[in-house]
């Protein structure tokens, strides 16, 4: 079982290339080396996990909750990118998993399009940290790692 299972939605493989003045010129691999270093500095495993598919999302999610996947979890940490403001899948998937799950955004949702302000999935998160890069992610990982220590 994994301790932190990390999942990035649609378009979030070409960090680095897409829109760098909003999304910065780090790679999605980059991203993930910066999760896994601060994972293992705080004594915890994590998984990384990347999809453009809302139902492999879905999967994985409900991997993550079940015992004896590959993507068995304890807590989630999710970029779901632009499913955030469209999958009522994603929630329902969400709301099954039992653990810590925390919401990010690289970018600050709210002082972009209105259509970004509204979240299907930050009602059933315990979290939310957006507009910081990837320190949206570090930060996260931080707080799951502090929500699984006290459990
Ligand atoms: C995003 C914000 C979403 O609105 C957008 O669709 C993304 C990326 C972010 O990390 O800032 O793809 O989730």
């Amino acid at each position: 079982m994994t301790d932190i299972f990390v999942i990035n939605g649609p378009n979030l493989n070409m960090f680095g290339m897409r829109e760098p003045e909003i999304y910065g010129a780090d790679t999605l691999s980059d991203y993930e080396a910066k999760i896994e270093a601060i994972s293992t500095e705080l004594g915890k495993t994590c998984r990384c996990f990347q999809s453009n598919h809302e139902g492999e999302l879905v999967t994985a999610i409900q991997n993550a909750a079940r015992a004896g996947t590959v993507d068995t979890a304890r807590a989630i940490v999710i970029n779901a990118a632009a499913y955030t403001h469209t999958s009522v899948a994603l929630r329902d998937a969400l709301s099954l998993f039992s653990g810590p799950k925390i919401e990010v955004h690289v970018s600050n949702v709210m002082k972009r399009e209105k259509f970004r302000h509204e979240s299907f999935i930050s009602p059933v998160c315990d979290g939310i940290i957006v507009g910081l890069g990837v320190n949206s992610y570090l930060l996260a990982i931080r707080a799951v790692n502090d929500l699984l220590d006290q459990s």
